[in-house]
């Protein structure tokens, strides 16, 4: 089954991203592009079909389309992002999964962002992050449950999303900020982020590859020791955004 990679162009607008944990700091527009460009073309020369979406030129945050949707086999779960500037970037997002899933939304005064969603089989941990309220997760619980799915509220620290702190790197095998995450990890053989590397747990899994941030070698060496395929993209202008690899697509089986 073909593997779709839904991604949108960078707003003109891109400076004015929301900031929660980081300063501000300029950025150079171009470079992000180039290295958004580059993204795409790593996630391409891993079989994805990449559609990309045109910019909305007033939604600064409007590239990280992952906080838009949870796109699960059965369903698009659309989000009402936690912050107010981002929930104009959903219906754009919406019309490009249509043709591939059923949509159902998260209604207000619930938030939700997709980057507050770790999906490890048929559970999805969710982060009550900034972003994310226990209103959502019972919400996201009612839609998904009819698919079988389980959906377990966690705890976020000192961080944006959940998959700042841990994302799944291979089956069963999470890639974890031991810092920024709680017990619940505990339970799944774990790799630690470099310590000199507090960002680097956001790894985006695509088949048995890892699209993985250059920025941070450490973490890079540990993946490489267990035997991962990594795919190193310089995504640093990105990140100034307090984005990662995961915010920037939405990749999933074009049933
Ligand atoms: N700049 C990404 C976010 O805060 O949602």
């Amino acid at each position: 089954m073909p593997l779709l990679a839904v991604t949108r162009d960078l707003s003109p607008a891109f400076e004015q991203c929301q900031l929660t944990h980081l300063a501000r700091q300029p950025i150079d527009l171009a470079r992000a592009r180039a290295q958004h460009a580059a993204y795409q073309r790593c996630l391409a020369s891993l079989g994805c079909q990449v559609e990309r979406l045109p910019a909305g030129d007033s939604l600064p945050d409007c590239v990280f389309v992952e906080d838009c949707a949870i796109v699960l086999d059965e369903i698009a779960v659309l989000t009402r992002p936690g912050a107010p500037s981002r929930r104009l970037e959903v219906p754009a997002v919406e019309a490009a999964l249509r043709p591939y899933r059923p949509a159902v939304h998260i209604a207000a005064p619930a938030t939700i962002d997709g980057g507050d969603v770790l999906r490890i089989g048929r559970t999805l941990y969710v982060g009550l992050s900034t972003r994310t309220t226990g209103l959502a997760i019972e919400q996201l619980e009612g839609l998904v449950g009819p698919f079988g799915y389980q959906v377990v509220a966690v705890e976020v620290r000192a961080c944006l999303h959940l998959k700042s702190a841990v994302t799944e790197v291979a089956p069963n095998l999470l890639l974890v900020n031991p810092a920024w995450t709680g017990d619940w990890v505990r339970a799944f053989d774990r790799l630690e982020v470099d310590p000199d590397e507090p960002f680097a747990a956001n790894a985006l899994r695509v088949g048995d590859a890892l699209v993985y941030p250059c920025a941070f070698p450490g973490t890079r060496a540990r993946l490489e020791a267990r035997g991962l395929d990594v795919r190193p993209v310089d995504v640093s202008e990105l990140a100034k955004a307090e984005g990662a690899v995961t915010c920037c697509s939405l990749v999933f089986e074009a049933s």
